[in-house]
């Protein structure tokens, strides 16, 4: 608290991130990070844009990067909208086409910085409950609303929604505009993306990042496909805040990124291989394993507590994410790792157990 502050700074309630601790030998399982890296194409192109051109600002369109992401998605350019990071994306969406006269609705259980930039934007909001596996019915949301968000596959949960629930959705729901995150769109099965119904309804705003399934979180690149008219009014917000939100170097390595298909189609199998195998030994442990599409999987188990689980393997230098929310305090949340992570927190997890 300080007498300098805009008033409203005290009423924040900012967003905790996952931890980043600067520990060596740690078992990062708690940000659904890729174990991968990023393609060595990617590499190969930061080091070339990393030349005496930085001390010109970079294009504020990033036109290249939006053409090869609307030429992938085939989509125009027009429809494509990038920033720094999807969190910065979608803190534009809640900024330009959240604030209206109704409040908004989400998931109770999703990702936990939508409350916060309804805080931060002064729009209302009212959680609508997942059911009691955790599955997200569209159906409770037609109602009366100034906007629609949820992640798909949601987090944390990993549960996928299938497209035609979505296009249902957006038939009964032309009023408002309705937002699909998808974060972990990549780690679900090819056809999952609602990026195909963008040119059937003009409310309709997908958000990606290339912070997980193309391994760049440290790099900071998001973004948003939807309808020209929504594309253009992200675009106003972003250029009455930041007209360059994407430097030469992100540029260059989300072009090289989309370009090299066959080390992102190659990563991403590794990382669903992964799951589907971790899963089979998290259930032979007794764990309760919720389907998931995304590289994180979110579980319990009857015989033990989640947080006392997450400090046992905090001592084994394993973090995993707990959190400690209504509804879900008896879940962990473990990102996909590289297959010698996962056997990792398998034997770490057995020998806990075990003891
Ligand atoms: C559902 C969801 N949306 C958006 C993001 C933000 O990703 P980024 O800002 O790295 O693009 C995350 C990050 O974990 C997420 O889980």
């Amino acid at each position: 608290m300080s007498k300098y502050w805009s008033n409203f700074v005290t009423t924040l309630d900012p967003y905790t991130p996952g931890e980043q601790p600067p520990i060596n030998n740690l078992t990062k399982l708690n940000t659904n990070e890729n174990p991968y890296g990023p393609s060595p194409k990617v590499l190969q192109a930061i080091q070339h844009a990393a030349d005496g051109d930085l001390r010109l600002y970079p294009p504020p369109n990033a036109d290249q990067l939006k053409q090869t992401i609307a030429e992938y998605y085939q989509l125009n350019t027009g429809q494509v909208f990038v920033g720094n990071g999807s969190d910065e994306v979608l803190a534009h969406v809640f900024n330009g086409l959240f604030r209206q006269t109704q409040g908004i609705l989400f998931p109770d259980i999703s990702y936990s910085f939508y409350p916060v930039y309804c805080g931060l934007y002064a729009i209302q909001y009212s959680k609508v409950p997942l059911a009691d596996d955790f599955s997200l019915d569209l159906s409770k949301y037609s109602r009366p609303n100034g906007g629609i968000i949820f992640p798909n596959p949601n987090a944390p949960t990993g549960r996928l929604l299938a497209l035609d629930a979505i296009e249902k959705l957006l038939q009964s729901n032309s009023a408002s505009v309705v937002v699909v995150d998808e974060a972990y769109i990549d780690f679900a099965d090819s056809g999952s993306s609602a990026v195909a119904l963008i040119n059937k309804y003009d409310n309709l705003l997908v958000v990606q990042t290339m912070s997980k399934s193309r391994s760049l979180a440290g790099l900071r690149i998001g973004y948003a496909m939807g309808s020209a008219e929504l594309i253009e009014g992200l675009e106003r917000i972003k250029n009455s805040f930041n007209s360059y939100p994407l430097g030469h170097v992100q540029i260059a390595a989300g072009v090289a990124a989309f370009k090299d298909n066959t080390y992102f189609e190659q990563t991403r199998q590794l990382v669903i291989n992964s799951r589907e195998q971790l899963t089979q030994e998290l259930e032979s442990l007794g764990f309760e394993v919720l389907p998931s599409a995304a590289n994180f999987v979110f579980v319990r188990h009857a015989d033990y507590s989640a947080k006392d689980l997450a400090q046992s393997l905090r001592e084994k230098n394993i973090i995993v994410r707990y959190f400690n929310k209504t509804r879900i305090n008896e879940f962990l949340r473990i990102t996909v790792g590289s297959e010698d992570q996962n056997q990792l927190l398998i034997d770490s997890l057995r020998s806990i157990i075990k003891s």
